[in-house]
């Protein structure tokens, strides 16, 4: 244990932005070998790191330099949520991505995507309010291979929370439910719902939820489900969720088309691609804190199969992981390693608004884990890492940064087990912190305090890759390019 700590130790002392940040933006965008200007931005701990801001801001970056942009999404559904700041107006986007606002960019909502109609046309209609507009401005595609996360799979999730452990964190958007069906071979896809065949399809699959509910002794039609805006519903009768999907698919059909040529005719040119995956890699059921994780795909491996082997991690020319400086944020039933004492905890939930976008839940707040980020790096392959919120630091409180987990005597590493890690024990090292009002708004890297670069170079060298950008507050500008 003293070796490691001596390590850490080291690994700050040596702390050297510059060295990290030997290569210009252009050049990392155009990294020999790779698809020039195609950029991947995954969360890399537990969600609400901030990707959907950073997506933004890269995005309206590159628009300054290229015609269009093509911005890609490719796992997760209503499940996602996270607020974007569009002249002075704040518009919480959950399946839709930060790339609709952006006039010169094509947002395509990929295949692997479970989309719930009703949610997706209420996200809509907040665009065109907050925007004052009737058209999104974007060009907007949705591949009419997207699944389809319907009522009867959010009844379904209820029905499972109240049964089961596993799915207790769950947001209740009906994620897990919606892709099982995609493992037992009887999705429904956006293509479905934009056919005339749609009241038989809805039927089947209706009957088929009535069936396995029942078997659990309730009734779908009386189960609540809850809807982006406004209070819960009702599942109803089939002729309810028919009408209701109707009417959805009336607003939807413009946008469902077949997106595999486009995708890949724009592969091989030279626009700018850039994804945004939602949730994070420590949601990922491979790699997360296992039961409490999601049902899709959080890692850039993902985006093979979504595109149908168009996009290739391998030759993406940045793969960011997103990572909060100072903390790592939570919601769900999990039980982390590195707890935070409550006061210090409450005061970065309140100094960061740490409440969930789309369920309003407050998150837990926890010591930065090295252990569970550096796995989580190593098995995404991530090559960046974006650090966000380096203003939440408070000059009299160093920061607490757990550098390896304790077991019967032994220092062990994360493993994605919940069992495991309620039985290991954090060792810290406390490192100097700096006062977050002095890094506020700052776009440049030597207006930092010296804490503060010292501590980014130690984060970014400890997960063994090189900063791509630096947040400094909750406005698209109030960044730091690497
Ligand atoms: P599900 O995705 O609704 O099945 O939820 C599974 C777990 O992932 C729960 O602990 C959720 O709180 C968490 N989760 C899902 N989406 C997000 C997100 O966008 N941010 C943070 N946590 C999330």
């Amino acid at each position: 244990m003293n070796q490691t700590r001596s390590f850490y130790e080291q690994v700050y002392q040596r702390g050297d932005l510059s060295a990290l940040k030997s290569q210009s933006r252009e050049e990392v965008l155009s990294k020999p070998g790779r698809r020039a200007n195609s950029l991947a931005i995954i969360g890399g701990a537990l969600g609400d790191e901030g990707k959907g801001r950073v997506a933004d801001e890269i995005a309206s970056t590159l628009l300054k330099t290229h015609k269009n942009l093509v911005f890609y999404r490719d796992n997760g559904g209503a499940n996602a949520g996270h607020t974007v700041e569009f002249n002075q107006t704040k518009i919480v986007l959950h399946q839709l991505g930060a790339g609709v606002l952006q006039k010169n960019a094509t947002v395509i909502l990929g295949k692997e995507m479970v989309l719930h109609p009703q949610d997706l046309v209420t996200e809509i209609e907040t665009v065109y309010a907050a925007l004052g507009v009737k058209k999104i401005p974007a060009d907007f595609k949705i591949d009419e291979m997207a699944f389809l996360c319907l009522d009867t799979h959010r009844a379904f999730e209820a029905v499972l929370k109240m049964r089961s452990t596993g799915s207790k964190g769950a947001t209740g958007r009906g994620i897990s439910p919606a892709y099982a069906d995609v493992v037992y071979r009887h999705p429904l896809r956006m293509r479905d719902l934009a056919s005339d065949s749609w009241p038989e399809k809805l039927k089947q699959h209706y009957e088929l939820y009535e069936q396995l509910i029942s078997g659990c002794g309730f009734k779908l039609a009386e189960i609540d489900v809850p809807r982006l805006e406004g209070d819960p519903i009702q599942v109803g009768s089939f002729e309810q969720m028919l009408k209701r999907t109707t009417q959805a698919k009336k607003e939807l059909k413009k946008f469902i088309q077949p997106v595999f040529n486009f995708l890949q005719k724009k592969w091989a040119s030279d626009t700018p691609i850039m994804v945004e995956k939602a949730q994070a890699l420590g949601l990922d059921k491979r790699w997360g804190v296992y039961p409490d994780v999601t049902a899709s795909n959080c890692s850039f491996d993902g985006l093979l199969s979504s595109s149908e082997g168009i996009i290739d991690q391998d030759q993406l020319s940045v793969k960011a992981a997103t990572i909060k400086a100072t903390y790592t944020s939570s919601v769900g039933a999990r039980v982390l390693p590195t707890p935070m004492d409550e006061k210090l905890a409450h005061r970065i939930r309140e100094d960061a608004n740490e409440y969930g976008a789309t369920t309003g839940r407050p998150r837990d707040i926890v010591h930065l884990d090295l252990p569970m980020l550096s796995f989580l790096f190593k098995v995404s392959r991530a090559e960046e890492v974006v650090i966000t919120h380096l203003d939440i630091s408070y000059p009299e409180v160093p920061i607490k940064v757990c550098i390896a987990y304790e077991l019967d005597g032994k220092e062990v590493g994360y493993r994605p087990d919940q069992e495991y890690l309620n039985k290991v024990k954090p060792v810290y090292v406390e490192l100097p912190a700096w006062d977050g009002e002095d890094v506020k708004g700052k776009t440049k890297l030597d207006e930092l305090p010296k804490e503060a670069q010292q501590y980014v170079a130690f984060v970014s060298m400890s997960l063994g890759v090189r900063p791509f950008m630096i947040t400094t507050g909750p406005k698209r500008e109030q960044t730091i390019e690497c």
